[in-house]
């Protein structure tokens, strides 16, 4: 239940990584020494991830000061169950930690979502290239791999998955392994680093051509995990929109230029230092068009928040989703808090409008319900946003941090 219109004031502190967590996560299946872990954040989708290396015989343990610890040494089953991937899709990246470690995987279909059908022929492809024996039956994929062989590999699409689950496998084939049509998100630099800090031969990380030197065997190590880019960009969005001003610590503005960049032009006063980020809201935002696409070009886990943003601000701008096929579901809800969206294909038309009044709305994935989150922050009256389960797998205690900003919210039973 959120109260609107208090502007965001204060500083707060940005979690690690959900989106560079989870591969690092599967990392630990690749070797039976321990890989222990700082600043992973604590969220809904870090716990399954967790209880799915869990079943399958990793040991998992929390170390004193917050560190976790995971040790695959006693890994003895290879298989990821329908019941724990359909509730999230980032299961898939156990497929070539697996294969590669075991020589064998049983890992279920991830399924669709509801911003699009999420396929992941291209990880299929890329295993196959590198030799891996996989057929797609009963909804599961099934892969066998005696020892995988080092491949030049070409995606079709830049895919951010699939190139870290293609990483992964690598660093233990034999021989050298190019990917080409990398993802450059910083998420894939991190997952890189941990595999050279476990002895991983990579270069290339960060664009669009890797090269892995595969070996026979990686070692344990100790590694934090990077700052999450979307967390800051969300409070960033939120500081913007109600007209706040606002420091973010543990983070970092070279994460984000894209983003940055957008709400500099939509009036707002940014300065960044190497582990925080300063935001000045204007009085009211200009509206900023964009387009969303692979990193470094500005990425479609922020779309939504900057709709919320376009809906309260001065002018139109013109939204293009290229990513995903159905990423505008946050729309039809902003419409209920009398939004000026409309929608053709992939692209949305926000007018700005001088207020939004508060409504009950649905969350629908994720990000779209931190744009609700967004838009109530600055909607007149009260907003109850139903289904928040979505927004508890990617943010950590979400309404504890705005509350900290002084926003009057609260989580009702
Ligand atoms: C990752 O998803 C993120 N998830 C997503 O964040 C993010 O939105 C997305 O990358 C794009 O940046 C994690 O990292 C856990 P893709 P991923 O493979 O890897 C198509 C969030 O909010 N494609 O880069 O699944 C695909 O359909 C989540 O935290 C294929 O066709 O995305 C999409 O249109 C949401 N075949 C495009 O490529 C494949 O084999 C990009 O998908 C793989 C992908």
């Amino acid at each position: 239940m959120i109260e609107g219109g208090e502007p965001l004031v204060g500083e707060v502190g940005v979690s690690g990584a959900k989106n560079a967590a989870l591969p690092i996560l599967c990392a630990s299946l690749l070797c039976p020494d321990t890989l222990r872990l700082g600043n992973v954040p604590h969220l809904n989708d870090i716990s399954t991830m967790l209880r799915l290396l869990g079943q399958m015989g990793v040991v998992v343990a929390m170390d004193g000061n917050e560190a976790l610890t995971l040790d695959s040494s006693g890994l003895s089953n290879p298989f990821a169950p329908y019941d724990m991937v359909k509730t999230m899709r980032a299961s898939i990246l156990v497929l070539g930690p697996l294969l590669a470690r075991c020589g064998e995987a049983r890992v279920s279909l991830p399924g669709g979502c509801a911003i699009g059908a999420r396929p992941v022929d291209q990880h299929i492809k890329g295993l196959q290239a590198m030799g891996a024996e996989i057929r797609v039956e009963g909804g599961y994929v099934h892969a066998t791999a005696k020892r995988l062989k080092g491949a030049r590999i070409v995606t079709d699409m830049v895919t951010v998955t699939g190139t870290e689950n293609l990483m992964m496998a690598a660093s233990l084939a034999e021989g050298e392994t190019v990917i080409e049509n990398a993802a450059r998100e910083p998420e894939i630099v991190d997952l890189a680093n941990c595999l050279i800090a476990m002895g991983a031969d990579i270069v290339g990380a960060g664009t669009d051509r890797i090269c892995v030197r595969g070996g026979e065997r990686l070692h344990g190590a100790a590694y934090s995990v990077m700052p999450d880019r979307i967390e800051t960009g969300t409070f960033l969005c939120a500081a913007a929109a109600s007209g706040g001003e606002i420091t973010l610590t543990h983070t970092s503005a070279a994460l984000l230029d894209s983003v940055i960049e957008k709400l500099r032009e939509a009036g707002c006063v940014i300065d960044g230092s190497t582990d925080s980020i300063h935001l000045k809201a204007p009085q009211r935002l200009k509206a900023v068009s964009l387009r969303t696409a692979p990193y470094p070009a500005f990425p479609t886990d922020m779309q939504a928040q900057f709709m919320a943003i376009n809906c309260v601000a001065d002018g139109s701008a013109v939204i293009r989703e290229t990513i995903f096929e159905n990423r505008f579901m946050h729309a039809v809800e902003l419409i209920r808090l009398g939004a000026d969206i409309r929608i053709d294909a992939n692209t949305a038309v926000v007018t700005g409008v001088p207020k939004l009044d508060g409504a009950t709305v649905m969350a629908t994935d994720l990000r779209a319900s931190a744009s609700l989150v967004i838009a109530g922050l600055v909607a007149r009256g009260q907003t109850l946003i139903e289904r928040i389960y979505h927004l508890d797998r990617g943010y950590e205690r979400i309404e504890e941090k705005l509350a900290r900003l002084g926003a009057r919210v609260r989580r009702v039973r």
